[in-house]
């Protein structure tokens, strides 16, 4: 009886341990577009387009002037700006506190065909 529950609950724990493995195994692409989607606060497309071209947010009248709220682009900013803008208050944006690894994960995502594009060529100079 109880040989059968241990038996039954180092099971659940190996299964478990399987698909809990299995969900973790994400490609580098994949884990780039999760944080960029979803990082610890609200996603960067929201604000600056899905490629990070940039985005209207708001388009108001200040005192009779035309004003947009909008977020630049960032994907086509050197990565030195790109890591010094994100270790800094930026009006408008929420400050997120990511890690190194985080922000070049990022900065891999905005790039990531042109990563692609040099790997290619790299693989048929060879
Ligand atoms: C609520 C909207 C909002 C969100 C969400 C947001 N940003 Fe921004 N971001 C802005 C605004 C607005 C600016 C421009 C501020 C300015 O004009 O200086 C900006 C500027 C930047 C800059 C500086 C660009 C430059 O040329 O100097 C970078 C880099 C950046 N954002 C990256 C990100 C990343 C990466 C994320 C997600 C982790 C993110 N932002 C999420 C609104 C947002």
């Amino acid at each position: 009886m109880v040989k059968g529950m241990m038996l039954r609950a180092l099971l659940a724990l190996i299964i478990g341990i399987q698909v809990y493995g299995s969900a973790t195994f994400i490609t580098k692409k994949e884990y780039a577009a999760g944080l960029y989607h979803n990082p610890r606060g609200i996603g960067c497309q929201l604000c600056h387009g899905e490629a990070g071209e940039g985005r209207r947010i708001a388009a108001y009248k200040d005192k009779g002037e035309k004003k947009v709220f909008e977020g630049t682009p960032i994907n086509k900013i050197p990565f030195s700006l790109f890591y010094q803008r994100l270790n800094s208050k930026i009006v408008g944006m929420p400050r997120y506190y990511l890690t190194d690894t985080e922000i070049q994960t990022l900065y891999y995502y905005l790039h990531r065909e042109e990563f692609k594009r040099a790997a290619a060529q790299h693989r048929k100079a060879k």
